[in-house]
Formats: C-alpha cells, structure tokens, sequence
C-alpha cells in the first residue's frame, strides 16, 4: 500500500496526540522525522514515540518526504509554511493559516501556484459529531436550513497562562477558538456573503496561578477577546456568532442549527464527538445515532490528560489520501482562508462600522462516507480510515 512519507515540525503540546496518531492511527501515514527548533523539545517527543528528530534542513531537502505537518504557534505559521511550500512540500497546519488574513492569502495562492496541497485545521469537522449533522442535513431531516447560532465562552486570557502562544498576534479568543464554530458552520451550511461585526478590547489580566511562575503579573492578551457577529451566507440562511473569551473558567459551547422542518441541536465543534440533537415538528428532543467514526473516544486503553483531542490528525490524514487519489482534500487552505475571513471580517465591520463583504469563497467538502466505525466487536479497534479514502 502506498503511504505518504511525512514529518512533523513543532513538538510542543499538541503534538503529542498528533504524533502518536500520525504513528499509530493512520496507515497512510509513515512518519519519518519530527522537528523542533528547541531541542530538548524534539527529543523528549523523540524518545517517547521512537521517530528520529530531523532539522528543518534536513526535511526540506528529503525527496521521499512529501507531506509535512505544521505544529509550531501560529506566529511562526507564515515563515515555515512558506519555506516548506518553497521546498515543494505539501503543508497541513494547525490552526489557524497563519497570523492575518493578507499573508493567508498569499500562503493559499502559493500552494495553488506549486500545485501543492496546503490544509488546514480545525478538522474536527471531519469526526462523528459534524458528520453525523452533515448527514442528517443532507437527508432532509431539518428540511431547509434558515439559520444558525454559534456562541462559547471561556476565559481565555486565563487560558494563555497555560497557553503562552494565545498572547500574542493570532491567538485571541475568536482565532483560537471560535474558528472551530465558523468551520462547522461553514462545513454545514457553506460559503458566506456578508459579515457584520462588534468587537470589544481585551481586558487586563492579573496571573492567577502559582504553579505558571507569574503569578502578581498581568499583561493584556494581544488580540480581542470579545465578538458578537452576524452573517449571511450564500444559500440565504443566516447565523449570529457570539464568542465571549472574557468569561469564567468554565466553558460553555452552544451550536444549533434551524430548519424548515427541525433543530439540530450540537455538541462542541472543538471535539470530534460532540452530540448530535434532533428536535421535529415539536417531538421531545432525541439524542441521534452516530454516522460515523472518528467518534474520540479513547484509542489506545485508559485516557491521560494529553490523549485530550484523540482524533487530531485525522485532517492531515485525509489529505495524504487525496494526494494519492488526486483529488481535492476536504480540510482545505480555501476552506480555512475563508473561516479565517470571516473573523477577519468581523475585526474590519467593527471598525469600519460598516458590512463586510466576503472576498474569497471555497468549494463545501465532501461529506465522508457514512458506516465506517472505530471499533467493532464491542471494542477490537477498527479505525475509521477506510471513510477517508475517497
Ligand atoms: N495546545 C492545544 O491544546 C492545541 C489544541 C488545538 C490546536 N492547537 C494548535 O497547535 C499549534 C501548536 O500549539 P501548541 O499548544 O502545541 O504550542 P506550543 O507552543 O506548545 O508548541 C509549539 C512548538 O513549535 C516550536 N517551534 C516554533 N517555531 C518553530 C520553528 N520555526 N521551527 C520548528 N519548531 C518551531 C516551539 O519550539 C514549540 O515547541 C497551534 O497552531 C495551536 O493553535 C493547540
């Protein structure tokens, strides 16, 4: 079988789930190397999975290696996605793009330039939850959709005690997370027209906890943390948007979506398993069946902390099979400049105090194939990649 020869580059948080995935969980996958440009980092990722550490130099220049997987923050997105198109990789990114919507644009056309794939997360549009909506819309069962409601909250700037990254330039509230929801919202529902935008200044922070080492500290985080939007999209439903990161610690996820026949009713777009509710013709609210898999639930035995997000990778994975197959990949750099402008678009309404018009558009992903499963058995693992495949 054909497998894409991969590396990845940043070996901070988030790649410990993406590592152990693109290892274990993707046989299209052969990881070849990972990088960091601190060390200690790379090796500690190195020793843990047994993937030998590469330099940047040495990936870009590996003929064999094809897809490269972005993990460093965004605010070092633009210059190593950059660099890797230009060695004639094909990129998949964490979220977002990079920092501004101008140097997304350029990254999107360069990859189109190159005849080179170029994805994007989130791609937790692609597990169980969003899927299982994808299709149940798709059927009919909430008739023509009119409209949609995205709002979490969480106190983000809390979060960046934790989180060093979303201080600065392109880690604000509504990049890091409230992308998840325009995402899901884009993958449901399509491309948008109009964007009317409120944005709030971020608030002073005072370090709350001791165990971060800055504590009696206080800094502003570098983005806004506070939208309230509206849009209207291309098929004429419309949607409001309210992403408070100003809030308490806990965080509160709310995603429904309204028909001309019913309510979906969804669990957070940040998961790959958020819950699936129908309401019909006023029945009592039912809790649906999944669709598919990539459902999140553990994978490999008991749960720890950084198995938090199991499905990661799943994005970069259906990429290298659209690179094998030749066909367009479904967690697509159009798809993400396209979320990204709609934040972007929110930020320039706001201050413009006038509606924004949209400037880019993207061709909605294929829906996966429905019936593809985790496990069977009541537990053997039968990951769900054959659904990525097509
Ligand atoms: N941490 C999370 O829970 C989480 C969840 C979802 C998505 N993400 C996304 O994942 C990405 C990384 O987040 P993280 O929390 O792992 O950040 P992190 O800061 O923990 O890790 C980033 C790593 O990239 C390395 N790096 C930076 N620039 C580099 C370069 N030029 N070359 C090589 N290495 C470089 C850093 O040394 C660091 O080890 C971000 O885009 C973020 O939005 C993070």
């Amino acid at each position: 079988m054909e497998k894409i020869k991969t590396a990845v580059i940043g070996c901070g948080m988030i790649s410990y789930i993406y590592i152990k995935n693109l290892k274990n969980l993707f046989s299209v996958i052969d990881l070849a190397g990972i990088c960091d440009n601190n060390a200690e980092s790379a090796r500690e990722k190195s020793e843990l999975f047994g993937v030998p550490v590469m330099t940047m130099e040495e990936i870009k220049a590996d003929p064999e290696i094809r897809l490269a997987v972005n993990l460093t923050g965004p605010a070092a997105h633009y210059t190593v996605i950059r660099e890797l198109l230009e060695a004639g990789k094909n990129v998949f990114t964490e979220k977002t793009l990079c920092v501004g919507f101008e140097q997304a644009k350029e990254l999107e056309a360069l990859a189109r330039e190159k005849g080179l794939y170029l994805g994007a997360a989130p791609d937790t549009f692609l597990g169980a939850g969003l899927q299982t909506a994808r299709f149940y819309i798709d059927r009919g069962m909430i008739g023509e959709v009119t409209s949609a409601c995205a709002a979490v909250n969480r106190a983000h700037a809390l979060n960046s005690e934790i989180f060093r990254f979303i201080r600065n330039p392109g880690g604000g509230f509504a990049y890091d997370l409230g992308i998840y929801y325009v995402t899901a919202l884009l993958s449901l529902l399509g491309p948008v027209r109009k964007v009317n935008g409120f944005v709030s200044e971020s608030k002073e922070h005072a370090a709350r906890m001791l165990r971060a080492g800055e504590f009696g500290r206080s800094w502003k985080t570098a983005d806004d943390n506070l939208y309230a939007g509206s849009l209207l999209f291309e098929n004429g439903a419309v949607g409001t948007l309210h992403f408070d990161g100003e809030s308490i610690d806990e965080e509160q996820s709310s995603l429904v979506i309204y028909g001309t026949e019913g309510i979906l009713k969804l669990g957070d777009p940040n998961t790959f398993n958020g819950s699936v509710r129908l309401i019909r013709n006023n029945t009592q609210e039912t809790e649906m069946p999944f669709t598919h898999g990539f459902t999140g639930s553990p994978l490999y035995g008991p749960e720890t902390i950084a198995d938090y997000g199991q499905h990661r990778g799943v994005g970069a994975a259906e990429m290298a099979w659209a690179m094998i197959g030749h066909r367009p990949h479904r967690a697509s750099a159009g798809l993400a400049l396209h979320a990204m402008e709609v934040i972007h678009g929110l930020d320039v309404s706001a201050e413009e105090e006038k509606v924004y018009h949209m400037t880019t558009s993207f061709d909605r992903p294929a829906p996966l194939p429905a019936g593809y499963t985790d496990r069977i058995m009541g537990g053997m693992l039968l990951d769900a990649e054959g659904s990525l495949v097509n």
